[in-house]
């Protein structure tokens, strides 16, 4: 019982408040109040998850006035955890301070459960922490002959009355460790639980008092070429390793179709398929694990999302049905499997595997991780959501409506299927600038600040040399020779006299541009070719079409902003991906940026029960949208050919950017005046 004298307790950052009787612990007080305040051990002064600071003098606001005797004295338990441990300066465990008078009492973001994350990306989004395993310390009662129980009820029944964990459940592999660690730690232990809300809370390992070597998960973004992964602190949130590795199925087709065919012409080619991506899997876990410097039987959930060619080659399953209409997904939902399931080794026994749903049989569980980290269904304004990667994910909507595809890009974008291209590592060319009037090029590389026609340039770039031309940088050099009036709209390059560059060199029937020529001195030749403008048409053409197929779905004709997501998405230019039109016309500072969006989804997946009930049920309401039997696709295709577009006029574009309306399509020295080869590309 309170009464009205007893001490007013505020808690910040929330501003819950409450009296409680004198000699009330200020963990105590949280817990009554609702207040967000970490627990493992349950107040026994081990775990030091509960500290708190309390302020001190005078607070109008809250009209209080707190001195110095408002908390009980420094304690043993508490002089013991900081001498053995340390503790800031100013910080109290909860658990021990007992409120003596009024108090103001902060919580700082550690010691908060659902501490915000906030993470740098285009939206402001926050990342909330809503752990789906979490440490508790029990004290289970010992055995007794005259009521036979066994030990792991007995720690069930604690767990459900310390901690209002009800219904654990576990798997043998832990049951096998159960006796040791009860009777080692003198009845007492840490569990490591899982409880996603679906089904009933697992224990996933334990270890005899208090285990304070934590607990750890794997976010894995499995794309078609790359396989990039974070392993983070799952009570923080942090990410303490980071790492990324090529797709070991790239032998068996660089994209994603060529996969599905290497399993349709191969007996068994799914199988190998599987292995190795499996082989790749585990191997990423243990690098991880040892650059953080932890054991991998501490990683206890991982996180899946990926393309549905890759759900499938990932899960064991034959992709054969997703490479012909209606492309037909074994299973689209959410899975919640063992890690164990999918042979992975280099986790704990009992780890957990989160496979994010896929949206529909070319949208995966990758687009669905954009989906979660971008939350187009809750934007107020019409916006497009790009992936760029070997696959384009595309997301248009608002809060009214969101719809999806999938569009076959390529891998030109990533400087795969470019003369000199090569993907983004230090010594690739990844900004050009041409001069309009002299149109000589200057361009800066992967691990230096510099531009080429800076007099440092050289010293700064021996160590990496100039290697070739990323994704980045052949959009930048693709767009600025239409700038500098190098190329003309249907994509054709022109002759040195036609454009008036003696840059421009012939090619065999076509021309290609010099941007970097170092053979004298035993370097490379770097040139745009005409093979590389077609490329990068194909692959901006399939872009384009697949979200104008959106608006069109949508009935609109313009978006309001542009969300430019995927590893590579993070380094495109606004302007030069406008000039080429990969992405429909809109104002330029409405062109964001925003990193590795399905990697941030998967993170949020991982650490949110929550966020994985968003997403199962934001997918459920996305309209799918399939690119390969909609006949306007074909016509948007073809239209977005030109550079950049045939019919959209691009007039927010033209405002800020004037394109040259040159032709060389009449002997001007293009080979090509069809225009290009207008094929139809299937899904890679
Ligand atoms: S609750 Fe564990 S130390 Fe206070």
């Amino acid at each position: 019982m309170t009464a009205p004298k007893d001490p007013l307790v505020v808690f910040l950052p929330s501003g819950k408040r409450g009296r409680f009787a004198p000699g009330t612990p200020v963990l105590t007080a949280a817990r009554q109040l609702g207040v967000d305040l970490d627990s493992v051990c349950g107040g026994r002064g081990i775990c030091s998850r509960c500290q708190i600071t309390p302020a001190f003098g005078d607070f109008p606001k809250h009209g209080i006035h707190v001195g110095t005797e408002a908390l009980s004295g420094w304690n043993a338990v508490e002089e013991r955890y900081k001498s053995k441990r340390g503790l800031i300066d100013g910080r109290r465990l909860g658990c021990q301070a007992q409120i003596t008078g009024d108090v103001v009492i902060d919580v700082p973001p550690e010691s908060q459960v659902h501490r915000q994350i906030v993470r740098k990306a285009a939206s402001d989004r926050v990342m909330k922490m809503d752990p789906v395993t979490r440490l508790y310390v029990v004290e289970v009662e010992e055995p007794d002959m005259h009521e036979p129980t066994g030990d792991f009820e007995r720690l069930a029944r604690a767990l459900q009355a310390q901690w209002g964990v009800a219904g654990l459940t576990a798997g043998l592999p832990v049951l096998a460790r159960l006796q040791p660690a009860l009777r080692k730690g003198g009845w007492q232990v840490s569990v490591a639980v899982y409880d996603d809300g679906h089904g009933a809370p697992v224990l996933l390992d334990l270890w005899p008092g208090l285990h304070d070597g934590g607990l750890y998960g794997v976010a894995v973004d499995l794309g078609s070429t790359t396989i990039a992964a974070h392993l983070c602190d799952l009570a923080s949130g942090a990410v303490l390793a980071s790492g990324g590795i090529m797709n070991p199925q790239i032998r068996f087709g660089e994209d994603l179709m060529s996969r599905v065919s290497y399993g349709m012409m191969n007996p068994g080619g799914d199988r190998e398929m599987t292995a190795v991506v499996r082989t790749a899997l585990n191997d990423l876990l243990a690098d991880l694990a040892g650059q953080a410097g932890i054991e991998t039987r501490l990683i206890f959930e991982m996180v899946l999302v990926c393309n549905p060619v890759m759900h499938h080659l990932a899960l064991g399953i034959d992709p054969l049905e997703l490479g012909q209409a209606p492309f037909a997904l074994a299973t689209s939902d959410a899975l919640r499997l063992s890690t164990r399931d999918l042979g992975l080794t280099n986790t704990g026994a009992s780890a957990r595997l989160y496979v994010l749903p896929c949206i529909a049989g070319h949208v995966g569980a990758d687009a669905a991780a954009v989906a979660l980290a971008e939350a187009p269904d809750r934007s107020d304004d019409l916006v497009l959501v790009v992936d760029v990667g070997t696959n384009a994910e595309i997301l248009l909507g608002n809060r009214e409506q969101v719809l999806a595809c999938s569009s076959p890009t390529g891998p030109a974008f990533e400087g795969a299927q470019i003369s000199a291209g090569q993907r983004a590592a230090p010594g690739a060319i990844e900004r050009v600038e041409i001069d309009p009037v002299t149109r000589i090029p200057r361009f800066r590389v992967i691990g230096s600040d510099l531009w080429s026609d800076d007099p440092a340039f050289d010293a700064a770039t021996a160590a990496s040399g100039i290697t070739g031309i990323c994704g980045s940088g052949i959009i930048e050099a693709v767009a600025e020779m239409r700038m500098a009036g190098l190329l003309d709209a249907s994509g054709l390059i022109g002759s040195a006299e036609a454009a008036g560059s003696d840059r421009l060199v012939p090619d065999g029937r076509t021309h290609s541009y010099v941007l970097h020529d170092a053979r004298a001195t035993g370097g490379p030749l770097i040139s745009v070719t005409q093979g590389d403008i077609r490329a990068i048409q194909l692959a901006k053409s399939a872009l384009y079409a697949g979200a104008r197929l959106l608006m069109d779905e949508m009935g609109v004709d313009h978006v309001e902003r542009v969300v430019l997501a995927g590893a590579f998405g993070a380094h495109i230019s606004p302007k030069h991906a406008m000039v080429l039109g990969m992405i429909p016309d809109c104002l330029l500072d409405k062109v964001q940026s925003a990193g590795n969006a399905a990697g941030t989804g998967a993170r949020m997946a991982l650490h949110s029960r929550a966020a994985r009930d968003e997403i199962e049920a934001t997918v459920r309401r996305i309209t799918k949208v399939e690119t390969a039997i909609a006949p306007k696709f074909q016509e948007h295709f073809v239209n977005a050919n030109a550079l950049p577009h045939a019919t959209d006029p691009f007039a927010e574009l033209r405002r800020i950017v004037t394109l040259p309306d040159v032709g060389f399509g009449a002997g001007g020295g293009g080979g090509e005046g069809d225009g290009g080869r207008r094929r139809r590309r299937r899904r890679g």
